[in-house]
């Protein structure tokens, strides 16, 4: 069974699947989609708005306002990003897979039987796919978790990825956390079955939404609870593919959704989307590309009796993108107090997945 779920693969191989191509191909294979139950856990420490409309305010107020990335991760905004994940300009996914698809049985050596894997930002799990499939045709049994911060969105990629696995069937055993990574770091620090060796996947170059030093911190939480860490990054240095990639049509109306999350968790229409518009730009001093929103005319922005002035054109900042060579990867994970174990990079060196544990 695996081998022939494996075989379905390398069609894929050098361009990033289109909506659920792999997992109905491998649905195909495996059989018929079960209606198991979905084991869900709530980590969250705060609820999304309690933790949400504090930092929209806060970064109003800011000098150089921005507004919190987590607001393009609910449900739309994940199918918006399926979106991009398809264009054939965005490379990052492209990449990413490609390079996957060629190193995912040495990846895979660094994790044994019994062990857990914890993905964090789980989202579309269509890499996650290959990489349980792997494990499965090494006859390992795995504990995977999925992390991501939408609850709909969450149970419904689980839901798929569970008709690959069913759990009566497979020696993969599927399980969600609904929370962040903070609530992450927090529930595997105490978390009572910690005697299992425990890696974290964080794929899809999501560790370098942070700026480098945020990055390092995020990597010292984690790798301070036991945990190895396997993590994607990209780390291309062509600005012309960049823009192209971040700053298309798909990239705007994904980063637009966040303004109708905003007012989802405000209760109330503070951004009225038709008055402001999109813009992307390269920021050299912490090697990121920024998205921001920009108003189009001069407005203010009501939230709880206070007002938020903006002049025409003035930006909120959105969302970063990292673009991280392996140099800068060592120096990142060197100061979260980490130690590079292995890398495997495509052959140009401009994609890599990083295997990173706690220094000795
Ligand atoms: C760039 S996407 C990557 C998705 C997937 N890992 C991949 O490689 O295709 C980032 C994912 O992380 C999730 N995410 C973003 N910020 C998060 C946070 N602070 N805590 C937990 N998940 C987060 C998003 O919902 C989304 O699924």
């Amino acid at each position: 069974m695996s081998a022939a779920t494996i075989a379905s693969f390398p069609n894929f191989r050098d361009s990033y699947p289109a909506s659920k191509s792999v997992l109905h191909t491998t649905q195909l294979v495996v059989g018929a989609p079960c209606k198991e139950l979905i084991q869900l856990h709530d980590i969250r420490q705060q609820p999304t708005a309690q933790n949400l409309v504090p930092a929209i305010v806060k970064g109003l107020s800011a000098p150089s306002k921005d507004l919190p990335s987590l607001l393009l991760w609910n449900d739309h905004g994940l199918s918006l990003y399926d979106t991009v994940l398809e264009s054939p300009d965005y490379y990052p996914a492209t990449r990413e897979w490609s390079l996957l698809h060629t190193v995912v049985h040495k990846i895979t050596h660094s994790i044994s039987s019994g062990d857990r894997l914890v993905e964090l930002g789980a989202g579309n799990m269509k890499k996650t796919a290959l990489i349980l499939q792997t494990l499965q045709a090494q006859h390992k049994s795995v504990y995977y978790v999925a992390c991501d911060v939408d609850r709909v969105a969450l149970r419904r990629c689980i839901r798929e990825l569970q008709s690959i696995f069913p759990a009566h069937k497979s020696n993969i055993k599927i399980q969600g956390l609904v929370g962040t990574y903070e609530d992450c770091a927090a529930w595997l620090a105490c978390d009572s079955s910690n005697a299992q060796m425990t890696t974290l996947l964080w794929l899809g170059n999501s560790m370098a939404n942070f700026t480098p030093h945020e990055a390092s911190e995020y990597i010292h939480s984690f790798l301070r609870t036991g945990s190895s860490m396997i993590v994607g990054l990209d780390g291309s240095e062509d600005q012309d593919e960049i823009a192209r990639s971040y700053e298309a049509q798909t990239n705007r109306e994904f980063v637009l959704n966040g303004l109708d999350h905003a007012n989802e968790l405000l209760d109330t229409a503070a951004f009225d989307v038709d008055h402001w518009d999109f813009m992307g730009r390269w920021n050299p001093s912490v090697w990121m590309h920024e998205a921001f929103y920009v108003a189009k005319k001069d407005l203010t922005v009501h939230i709880a009796g206070a007002e938020y002035h903006f002049h025409r054109g003035e930006t909120m900042r959105s969302i970063r993108s990292g673009k991280w060579p392996k140099m800068k990867v060592m120096d990142i994970c060197n100061d979260a107090g980490g130690q590079l174990i292995d890398s495997w990079m495509n052959q140009q060196n401009s994609y890599g997945i990083y295997l990173l544990r706690k220094k000795a």
